[in-house]
């Protein structure tokens, strides 16, 4: 298997944590959601018939695979495949594959903050595309992607940010992250985002809020992470999963609000955190978007849409940018 390469410091999860359940709106950040345990249960999400957003992006990959290896793979020239956040690759890995048996010179460069989901893509990668040259980063996207370009050798850079990723970020948030993304481009440098666009709001708030439980599993997950890393007493039992769905702002917000007065340890980072009754904590947003607010995010961050990719119902949208200067 290649080496994975680790940018992850290992106190910023308690010091994030602690800062976050300090804070007046306590919050937890979402990136800590993916540990080995949380990556499982994404991948059941993927999975559920409520979580359109995969299926509608597989579907884009396979439609749109030889317009991006033509966009990418412009005058034949070699570039490196930088994909932030891939998870399993399951949608990724269309393309991989397409750009592989069509003798396409690229690298594969995944960055991602939880490790397991990493060693996984690597050892499938390895047996499923063995001639493909893969260089994993593990840790947040800006602190691997600088190890990442350190290492550049003057190949055009593409950036893969899909999965809907970017709506992570509030609206601010998303636009200063693009532009930071910028300073590592140049010119001739893609950069792909996968926007999940507003919709039907049942639809989208179902998507958050699955009969089976398995999103509410994946936040309540977070809880338990605490409670192994920092030998945290949290019962989950007294957490209870809150999606919302903004039609206006396009903002998913995801709580887990504790049906009680309680307090928590923390032993192994000396700390302890009171809740109100009905206190929640802000554990996630997934901002969807319409087409004009992802031309104003484009604008606003220095970028130009050059390229759409739609799925067959226009719930979602892998689109590519250039650098404006
Ligand atoms: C919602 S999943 C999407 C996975 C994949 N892109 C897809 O579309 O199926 C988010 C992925 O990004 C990773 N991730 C989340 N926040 C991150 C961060 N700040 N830095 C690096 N990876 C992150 C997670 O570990 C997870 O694998």
């Amino acid at each position: 298997m290649k080496a994975i390469k680790n940018t992850t410091d290992t106190s910023s999860f308690a010091n994030e944590v602690i800062k976050g359940l300090s804070a007046n709106v306590k919050y937890l950040p979402s990136k800590f959601l993916y540990d080995d345990q949380g990556d499982k249960l994404f991948r059941s999400i993927m999975k559920l018939e409520e979580y359109y957003p995969t299926r509608c992006e597989f579907e884009i990959m396979q439609n749109c695979k030889d317009a991006l290896l033509d966009l990418f793979y412009k005058e034949q020239k070699p570039f490196s495949l930088i994909e932030l956040g891939p998870g399993d690759g399951f949608k990724s890995k269309v393309l991989l594959k397409h750009f592989a048996e069509k003798n396409a010179k690229f690298d594969y460069v995944p960055v991602d903050i939880c490790e397991s989901v990493l060693k996984d893509l690597c050892s499938d990668l390895e047996k499923e595309i063995p001639s493909l040259n893969v260089n994993a980063f593990c840790g947040d996207y800006l602190e691997a992607l600088n190890q990442a370009s350190t290492n550049g050798n003057g190949v055009r850079k593409v950036i893969l940010f899909m999965g809907a990723n970017i709506g992570n970020f509030e609206k601010n948030e998303a636009s200063k992250f693009v532009s930071m993304l910028g300073q590592y481009m140049s010119p001739d440098d893609l950069l792909i985002i996968g926007f999940d666009l507003k919709k039907d709001p049942k639809m989208i708030l179902d998507a958050y809020n699955d009969k089976s439980g398995v999103t509410k599993a994946f936040n309540l997950n977070m809880l338990n992470r605490i409670n192994k890393e920092l030998d945290a007493d949290f019962d989950l039992s007294t957490f209870e999963h809150y999606p919302t769905y903004d039609p206006l702002t396009g903002e998913t917000k995801s709580f887990l609000v504790s049906q009680r007065a309680q307090s928590v340890n923390m032993k192994a980072v000396n700390a302890m955190v009171s809740f109100n009754s009905w206190e929640p904590i802000y554990m996630e947003i997934s901002k969807k978007y319409s087409m004009p607010e992802i031309e104003e995010l484009a604008l606003n961050s220095g970028f130009k849409v050059v390229h759409n990719c739609f799925d067959c119902r226009h719930f979602f949208v892998d689109s590519a940018w250039q650098k404006t200067f």
